[in-house]
């Protein structure tokens, strides 16, 4: 029977079980509720929404009450899923009691179940610290958005033996941190796999092939909401902004022409 995750503890449980682990991405209530009815494990609260719903060109400028507004929204309509609050730039790396009380905002205001936050090793003390004070973390290597500048662009990570085995390293330090999953960005399939394999902490993969323990895509991808951004990883289950852009237009044309509102649209008589 499939494990349905009621806490953060189940999703190694489904690791151990084979079961695949099925977050994506909301940015308000309608999303959410969507999400959660099709039967996802997780919803992340991603700082992507400083892109995609914001019309930022990067997630660095996103702050802490952006997420913790748009995550108290998603919130309102998630029912069953946990919802995950992505930790923005510069909320967390200054130190473990900025980080602990950023995450708290998540749990205390949002209603999350847990947090995630990007960096490798050099970010598993911080880690350490918000999981020693009650919070879930999940970790996020590879590909960083939010630090895309220092690793030479949005690239793929660990095509090379130095950094693939730093990958490795810093998974390892992160579960050991107390991670309760990880997040793959952006990194050959097979160091996925191997990664995946060396871990008790499951791994959730976008971009990393399809031996993660789960995968996680950003829903405005999935959905073709963003028509000219198109990644190899993400495959687009439909094409929204074609349907959304002609019913626009529709919407539009019959104004203009008189055909909307009719009387069906309309409360009384349309003539007296
Ligand atoms: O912010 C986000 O949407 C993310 C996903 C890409 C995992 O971090």
């Amino acid at each position: 029977m499939a494990i349905t995750v009621k806490t953060v503890g189940d999703l190694a449980t489904k690791k151990k079980s084979a079961e695949k682990i099925i977050m994506l991405t909301a940015h308000d209530a309608v999303f959410g509720a969507l999400i959660d009815q099709a039967g996802v494990d997780l919803i992340l609260v991603g700082d992507s929404l400083g892109m995609v719903a914001l019309g930022y060109e990067s997630t660095v400028p996103v702050t802490m009450d952006e997420m913790i507004h748009h995550a108290k929204a998603v919130r309102r309509g998630v029912k069953q899923a946990l919802v995950v609050g992505d930790l923005p730039f510069l909320s967390y790396q200054v130190g473990e009691k900025e980080a602990v009380v950023n995450a708290g905002r998540f749990l205390k205001e949002a209603g999350c179940a847990a947090v995630k936050l990007e960096g490798g090793a050099e970010i598993a003390p911080i880690l350490a610290a918000v999981v020693r004070a009650g919070i879930p973390v999940i970790g996020h290597i590879g590909l960083t958005p939010q630090t895309a500048g220092q690793l030479g662009g949005f690239k793929v990570q660990g095509r090379d033996a130095e950094s693939a085995a730093r990958l490795s390293h810093d998974a390892q330090a992160l579960a050991a941190a107390g991670a309760c999953a990880l997040v793959l960005e952006c990194i050959p399939a097979l160091l996925a796999r191997r990664i995946s394999s060396e871990l008790q902490v499951p791994t959730i993969g976008i971009g990393a092939g399809p031996y993660c323990d789960g995968q996680v895509l950003v829903t405005h991808d999935l959905l073709g909401l963003l028509p000219h951004f198109d990644p190899k990883f993400a495959k687009q289950y439909a094409s929204l902004a074609e349907v959304a852009g002609e019913a626009l237009a529709a919407f539009c044309r019959e104004v203009e022409n008189g055909t909307f509102p009719t009387a069906e649209h309309s409360f009384g008589p349309l003539t007296d």
